[in-house]
């Protein structure tokens, strides 16, 4: 192995013993604004310059990762021979940014190998022109013949690489006719990377192909192989990807001159850019509750600046603020991907409630746009997605309603749409308003609202009187204010108890429950009668009765603008009062009344009584009704 003398900045000098040459690689983060090397032999120092490393068998290349590396075959100029090992003593020279020159020394040594006779090395740095497609190309031969060392310049066939489908192709003539002299023994061929040859297993494990078709070694390697280098671009806005890997290949051969030639070929071989879209794989479980996508695969130089969803943009550093999540995801092979999940419920995700023979369902949709990177040089260019979800969670709106002593309590649960629902009460849009005049009172709770709504308010509508009670109801109906579209509707009828009450129906007809126990003592409701004296209650219990007659009978007074009275009088069943005057019920007179508009629509009106005058006095003027509902 070879042994270096510096050891600053370990990590950024790597220097190593590949078939027949000494390597050493500057990491891409060390190098200056300007760099060279030079090597220190028995002549002196001399620069490596592209002339110099063309004739002593140098080579200075920049690799797929942006590392310096220079390769220097066993046989170049100013490599020492020892007993049982080659030395090379190699200067890195780094021009700072204030021009200030600093040189590192390196004392490369590597062991002394098996040397075959005749040395050919197909090298980078020859290809004068790194643009146009030469064939036949100028190389140096070194040879070794009855231990002397002999240089010469030959041409060879060094092929560029090709597209091949998904493989990058590079071929080359099985047998080399300028360098072969008479016939030939084929002694193999085999291939590597970066300057290391890999064992068949490996070839095979990575997908690489080597193989001879009618005298000419194709060697394939997949785009995208292990081994090389994926790089990213942006290709008239659309992401792209190079692939480059620095192949390398030995032949060998003996023919009638010599009884081994090995020739070494080390090709950089890459790809054009060619679009290459990103792929998003959907792996939302609903049951999990949240949207999950992967964007990917990228190689290293990718990385995600924001995403942003619906049309708000998030830097990565927000999301988790935001209740989102986005995470990296490494893959073993130095590629990774872009894991984001978003809850269903999140503002940013978009609902949409469908209709389906089945029921109703959600559709979730989740409109996301990633925003990326490429390093050095930060191209931007982004990837968008829309990615959807139907469940089945619609909750809709829901009412529940129950009755109290003098009030109905409505509860109307919100559900989970995302709705704005108007809610009516009977006619009356639920709103502060009626809140307010109806003298409703409210509760609220996060998913939940109870309305109280008080006997005779606005919004409760009356549907018959008995003795029973009062039978009221409340009509709740939810609409969809953005559609008009009624989602819910629900009657709540309860009946109240009542003392007494005067109800004016729009057809000229009156019904009024009276009660007799407001007369000391207890006035008998069989015993009472309305001014037609034939017109007796029509229900009764020990207390009440109910009267229900048309206004154009039972001696119903019309009086000017629409107005109509009676009265609830004593009138016992069989015998005449003896003493009028001094009977205690004489004067018992409860007057009745049903004003109707003049030009308006009619419609039902309620009265309660005030308190009753408890009448042995002459009744009083005034209507003891009090109106308390028009409905
Ligand atoms: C790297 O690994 C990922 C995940 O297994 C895979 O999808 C991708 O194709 C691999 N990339 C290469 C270049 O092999
Ligand atoms: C998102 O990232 C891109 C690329 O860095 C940047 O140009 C853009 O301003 C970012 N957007 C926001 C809102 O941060
Ligand atoms: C994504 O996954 C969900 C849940 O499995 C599925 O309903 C949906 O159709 C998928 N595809 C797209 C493009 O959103
Ligand atoms: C009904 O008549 C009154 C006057 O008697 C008038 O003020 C009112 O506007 C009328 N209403 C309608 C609906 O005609």
């Amino acid at each position: 192995m070879c042994v270096w003398i510096m050891l600053v900045h370990q990590g950024m000098f790597r220097t190593e013993c590949r078939d027949g040459h000494f390597w050493l690689t500057v990491g891409s983060g060390f190098l200056g604004r300007m760099f060279r090397f030079d090597t220190e032999g028995r002549s002196g120092v001399h620069t490596v310059s592209d002339q110099r490393a063309a004739i002593c068998g140098y080579t200075m290349l920049l690799d797929s990762w942006g590392n310096l590396v220079l390769r220097a075959s066993y046989l170049a100029c100013d490599v020492d021979t020892r007993v049982g090992s080659r030395d090379l003593m190699v200067w890195f020279v780094n021009k700072e940014a204030n021009d200030e020159e600093t040189s590192y020394p390196f004392l490369l040594t590597c062991p002394l190998q098996q040397w075959s006779p005749r040395e050919i090395m197909c090298e980078e740095n020859y290809m004068e022109v790194k643009g146009i497609d030469l064939e036949v190309i100028s190389i140096t031969i070194f040879y070794r013949y009855q231990w002397t060392l002999f240089k010469v310049d030959a041409s060879v066939a060094c092929n560029k690489g090709t597209m091949d489908g998904t493989y990058i192709l590079w071929s080359i003539p099985q047998i080399l006719p300028p360098l072969v002299q008479g016939p030939v023994r084929n002694q193999g061929a085999r291939m590597g990377v970066g300057g290391r040859l890999l064992s068949a297993c490996l070839i095979q494990q990575r997908g690489y192909k080597m193989e001879v078709r009618d005298g000419v070694v194709e060697v394939r390697i997949p785009f995208g192989a292990v081994g090389g280098q994926i790089k990213s671009h942006v290709m008239a806005g659309r992401y792209s990807q190079s692939y480059s890997v620095d192949l390398f290949y030995v032949q060998q051969w003996g023919d009638a001159q010599w009884t081994l030639t090995r020739h070494r070929s080390f090709r950089p071989l890459w790809t054009t850019p060619s679009p290459h879209s990103p792929r998003l794989v959907n792996l939302t479980v609903p049951e999990e509750g949240d949207f999950s996508v992967t964007l990917g695969v990228f190689p290293p130089d990718v990385s995600l600046a924001n995403v942003t969803i619906a049309t708000l943009t998030v830097p990565l550093a927000g999301a988790e603020e935001l209740g989102l999540r986005v995470t990296q995801v490494p893959f073993p092979n130095g590629t990774h991907a872009y894991l984001l999940q978003v809850p269903f419920p999140h503002p940013l995700v978009s609902q949409k409630v469908q209709e389906h023979p089945c029921g109703k369902y959600r559709r979730y949709t989740l409109a996301v746009t990633f925003t990326l990177l490429i390093s050095p040089h930060r191209e931007v260019f982004t990837h968008s997605a829309s990615v959807v979800c139907d469940l089945q969670d619609v909750v809709l709106p829901r009412v529940e309603g129950r009755c109290t002593d003098k009030t109905m309590k409505l509860t109307l649960h919100r559900g989970n749409m995302d709705t704005q629902w108007a809610i009516f009460f009977g006619n009356h849009r639920l709103e502060p308003d009626l809140v307010e005049f109806g003298g409703y009172s409210l509760e609220a709770a996060d998913d939940y609202f109870t309305v109280e709504v008080p006997l005779y308010s606005l919004g409760m509508a009356y549907e018959d009187l008995s003795l029973q009670g009062l039978l009221a109801n409340v009509a709740v109906s939810v609409l969809d204010v953005e559609t008009g579209a009624v989602e819910q509707t629900f009657i709540q009828r309860c009946t109240f108890h009542v003392r007494e009450l005067m109800v004016c129906l729009p057809n000229s007809w009156m019904v009024v429950v009276v009660d007799t126990a407001r007369v000391v003592p207890p006035l008998d409701p069989r015993d009472i009668a309305l001014l037609d004296p034939s017109c007796r209650p029509k229900e009764m219990d020990r207390t009440r009765a109910l009267f229900s007659f048309s206004l154009d009978s039972c001696g119903t007074i019309q009086g000017v603008n629409l107005v109509y009275v009676n009265e609830v009088r004593y009138m016992p069943r069989y015998l005449p009062i003896p003493q009028p005057f001094f009977h205690p019920f004489y004067y018992y007179r409860q007057p009745l009344g049903c004003r109707y508009p003049l030009n308006g629509t009619r419609t039902l009106a309620i009265y309660q009584s005030r308190l009753w005058p408890l009448s042995r006095t002459r009744p009083s003027q005034h209507n003891p009704f009090v109106r308390a509902e028009r409905g």
